[in-house]
């Protein structure tokens, strides 16, 4: 009975982790999906304590069965709740990137325990009391991809926060080390499932993935990452998945599997949006140039065209099809809210205002999404880049607020740019294209952009949301 009702209740919780998905993959429905993962959540979690609840589990009084739960749930939940409030937007990558690590710590530590206690966690026994092979195998791959993620996710968190440098880390012999050292984790877990389950090879297995995982992030560069962030979510739920094989936790196995296939989905899209190849992303070590021409490249001399907020308001006020076009330092300033009243201006005065996102503008996906939509601005004002990139050639003004890389045309023509390949926003083809930044600095992958010489180009110089608040009181006194 209570079995059938544990069951039931995962059932339920797997379709909310469906619907959540679903909700998630567009911002009109992402609050709703937000909800029904936590309501997912929230049932999975009483479903699994439900034995320990009734007492069928566990022995002792109702205190000493939850209570060890309970104060993990207070402390880990606790810790979340306290950085989820803190954390700013723009350091959101490196913070999922932590949280993976932790998942990829649980899964070491759980296929840990699982096969010092086997009994405690209700392994299914083989003849001669060895633990079944089968249950070996998933322990076995749940451990290595767990260990992979935890320290591949760590070099990511101290990438992205600036802990160790971007740059990327790359020696002879690299991938050829990586394929020996992945050749004998396999080998290893191998030989533990094959041999009735030594501890040996399974804690060399471990540690030759603890390794692995460094190495395989080390050499990738700035501009890659948040693919690689992606990848790791995704394998952070594929080592979920393998951990649920072995505790015969169906939840664990469907969750698992949700998470890895959607980060696999999302590094498939965003490989897509940089035009890069995901078997490089798995193997590691791509990238590596774009980083290294990162920060270090040469500024231009030449000059620029520089406008004041009044030229600008001047502009965007003859115009009849504007384009704004979002980007990392939009976010920085939190410039959104002023973005939209002087969309909203604008569109009073009959301008037609469009939004063009690329897809990885800003520092992690959906990022120009999340704030235009906390600006309220109409979701079908804001338009991918598939859906918008032929308009700029009939628009009046394009209007690139923080946005750099995605512009960059060096990406359609020079072979030997970091970013070559990556599809671009082609703002360049717009009448007008009005670019605010603070300063003639690089983006992310570190390269100049040719945009700013030319002569339809005008650079407003500033602080994001001080220009364009500058620009709306320009345009009211007009
Ligand atoms: P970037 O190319 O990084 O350019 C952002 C520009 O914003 C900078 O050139 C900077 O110039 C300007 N800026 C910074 N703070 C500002 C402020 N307060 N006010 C005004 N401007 C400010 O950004 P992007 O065009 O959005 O491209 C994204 C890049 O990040 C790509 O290379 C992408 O591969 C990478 N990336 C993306 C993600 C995802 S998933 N979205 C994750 C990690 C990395 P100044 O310093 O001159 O102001």
């Amino acid at each position: 009975m209570l079995s059938t009702i544990q069951d039931l209740a995962f059932l339920v919780a797997a379709i909310l982790f469906i619907l959540s998905l679903r909700g998630l993959s567009s911002p009109e429905t992402a609050r709703s999906g937000n909800a029904q993962g936590m309501a997912g959540m929230g049932l999975a979690v009483l479903a699994t304590l439900l034995p320990a609840l009734v007492g069928a589990e566990g022995g002792g009084d109702l205190i000493g069965r939850l209570g060890p739960i309970l104060g993990g749930v207070v402390v880990g939940g606790g810790a979340g709740l306290v950085i989820a409030k803190r954390i700013k937007m723009t350091d959101l990558p490196q913070l999922v990137a932590a949280f993976h690590s932790l998942v990829g710590l649980a899964a070491v530590l759980v296929a840990v325990a699982a096969r010092l206690s086997p009994d405690a966690l209700g392994l299914p026994q083989a003849a001669g009391g060895h633990i079944a092979m089968a249950s070996l195998v998933e322990m076995g791959l749940g451990a290595i991809i767990g260990a992979i993620t935890f320290t591949g996710s760590i070099v990511a968190f101290a990438k992205l926060q600036g802990l160790v440098s971007g740059a990327p880390l790359v020696f002879p012999g690299q991938h050829a080390l990586n394929a020996l050292l992945g050749l004998a984790t396999l080998g290893l877990v191998g030989h533990f499932a094959s041999s009735g389950g030594t501890e040996l090879s399974f804690f060399l297995a471990i540690g030759l993935s603890l390794l692995l995982g460094f190495l395989l992030i080390l050499p990738i560069g700035g501009a890659d990452m948040p693919v690689v962030v992606s990848m790791l979510n995704s394998y952070s739920g594929w080592a979920a998945c393998g951990i649920g094989f072995t505790l015969h936790n169906s939840l664990l196995i469907v969750t698992g599997a949700l998470v890895g296939a959607s980060g696999a989905i999302l590094s498939y899209v965003m490989c897509k949006g940089m035009n890069r190849s995901i078997v490089s992303v798995i193997l590691g070590g791509f990238g590596g140039e774009a980083a290294a021409a990162g920060g270090g490249a040469a500024k231009e001399q030449r000059p620029v065209k520089q406008g004041s907020a009044e030229d600008a308001a001047f502009i965007l006020k003859n115009a009849s099809s504007v384009v704004i076009v979002p980007g990392y330092g939009m976010a920085v300033a939190q410039a959104q809210h002023a973005v939209r009243e002087m969309a909203d201006v604008l569109k009073k005065e009959g301008i037609n205002v469009r939004y063009a996102i690329h897809p990885v503008a800003g520092r992690m996906p959906g990022h120009m999404n999340v704030l235009l939509a906390e600006a309220n601005v109409p979701y079908d004002e804001v338009l991918e880049l598939e859906d918008i990139n032929r308009d700029f050639a009939q628009t009046d003004v394009a209007f690139v607020i923080g946005a750099n890389d995605v512009t960059n045309p060096a990406a359609k023509t020079d072979p030997a740019s970091p970013i070559f390949g990556m599809p671009i926003l082609d703002v360049e083809n717009a009448r007008t294209v009005l670019f605010v930044k603070r300063s003639m600095a690089a983006g992310y992958a570190g390269v100049d952009n040719e945009l700013f010489y030319r002569d339809n180009t005008m650079m407003l110089f500033g602080d994001a949301k001080k220009v364009v608040e500058g620009v709306l009181k320009s345009g009211s006194a007009h």
